[in-house]
């Protein structure tokens, strides 16, 4: 296991009611900029929840709604033009991954001076950013307790994570009760989201994390128990609960600290969101079986078969069997019982053109993961999954 420090700045304040908790933001100042999507918070009584919340606290609200799915720089940019404008003294997200991030991406481009899409470009310009708090109302992407903000920019194309720990929320309301309204659509993507998650720090081979590994699987197999759970019963209090605080962990450092994980199949999906602006979590379920597929190999099948042992409950001697195996129970509770569809052209990806232009783009570089990919690796992993 390798060296870290672990430091997780976030208060997380889960449950029902917790929402009472945002009076505390009165400690950043008196003026919030509110940033939502789509409309989902009005319908289902959550907007009025916090408004009563903020405005006890005698905190006044600027608002920024429309936050698209795979938020937009152009968002961010509108964003920052207002909390200049009104004097906002903090952002508060409340929504899915996609409010959180622009709200995070709003907190850094406020203090700096240039475009903020530089950000995106180069990290280290994050110097300062306004204090950034949440309200989920989506369990996935764990963005209520990191520092990570994924914004696209249509015009390159180009789907980029800002990273700096200025962007850890300071206070995350995790509500499970605020979850019971996402469709199922929505619950399924967020499954295989987080599922991803973990996955892209399971699969290391850094050798003797067991106390990472351990969890990751505690996690996985909450996720396996409770997605489907989800699904069939959207308003199962405990089900929401347990999905919410797993996809926390999967992403928060906990099981990824010491284990140097350097992640695969996002920098793929998020090519893919970059050209065709589809959903983050059905293209990782869709490319995830198919990368593991790929890399399974001899010097890769222990970790395999560990986890179709310790996760499906597998049993047999044969490694390579077992593996196998593994990956088919993936791509089954996946498809079949997440119901999302099972390939690239089911998600409305309608040719192969652009997937070298993908492979050449993708920004992560890949070298220094479980299995390092090529362009070629890239393009086949895309055409198999197509
Ligand atoms: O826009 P509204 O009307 O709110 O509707 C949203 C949206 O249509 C809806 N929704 C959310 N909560 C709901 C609800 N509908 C009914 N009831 C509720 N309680 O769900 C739809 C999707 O929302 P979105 O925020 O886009 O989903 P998600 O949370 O999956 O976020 C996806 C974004 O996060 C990024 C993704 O790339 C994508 O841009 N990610 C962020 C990460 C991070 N910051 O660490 C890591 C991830 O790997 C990921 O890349
Ligand atoms: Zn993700």
């Amino acid at each position: 296991m390798r060296d870290f420090v672990f430091h997780a700045p976030t208060e997380i304040c889960f449950g029902r009611e917790q929402v009472s908790h945002l009076a505390e933001l009165s400690a950043f100042g008196s003026r919030a900029l509110l940033v939502y999507g789509g409309g989902s918070i009005k319908r289902n009584g959550i907007y009025d929840d916090v408004m009563g919340v903020l405005a006890g606290a005698g905190i006044e609200v600027e608002e920024l709604a429309g936050v698209e799915p795979n938020p937009r720089i152009a968002t961010v940019r509108r964003g920052v033009a207002l909390c200049r404008e009104r004097g906002v003294d903090m952002v508060l997200a409340v929504g899915g991954g996609s409010a959180i991030d622009c709200s995070k991406a709003i907190a850094a481009g406020v203090p700096y001076e240039g475009d903020p899409w530089d950000l995106v470009m180069d990290h280290s310009l994050v110097k300062a950013a306004l204090p950034v708090a949440c309200v989920v109302t989506l369990a996935a992407t764990g963005s209520e307790m990191n520092g990570n903000a994924v914004i696209s920019n249509p015009d390159i194309p180009a789907k980029l994570a800002v990273k700096s720990p200025l962007l850890c929320p300071r206070i995350a309301i995790l509500d499970p009760t605020y979850t019971l309204t996402v469709p199922r659509r929505q619950t399924a993507a967020g499954v295989a989201d987080m599922m991803s998650h973990t996955f892209e720090n399971y699969f290391t081979l850094e050798p003797a994390c067991d106390v990472q590994r351990r969890m990751a699987e505690g996690l996985l197999r909450t996720m396996i128990k409770y997605g489907p759970i989800a699904l069939a019963h959207p308003d199962d209090y405990d089900a929401r609960a347990n999905l919410m605080w797993a996809a926390t962990h999967a992403i928060n450092g906990i099981v990824s600290q010491g284990s140097a994980p350097a992640w695969s199949c996002h920098p793929i999906e998020h090519e893919l969101s970059a050209y065709y602006d589809i959903t983050h979590g059905e293209g990782l379920a869709v490319v995830t079986p198919v990368w593991m597929e790929h890399v399974l190999g001899v010097d890769t099948v222990v970790p395999f078969a560990e986890y179709g042992r310790n996760v499906w409950g597998l049993v047999g001697a044969d490694d390579m069997a077992v593996a196998h195996e593994a990956i088919a129970c993936t791509r089954r509770f996946l498809f079949q019982d997440l119901g999302i569809a099972p390939n690239l052209r089911g998600l409305g990806i309608p040719d192969e053109s652009h997937f070298g232009d993908m492979a050449d783009h993708m920004w992560w570089r890949t070298e220094k993961s479980f299995v390092p990919l090529s362009r070629d690796d890239v393009v086949a992993i895309l055409h198999d999954a197509f």
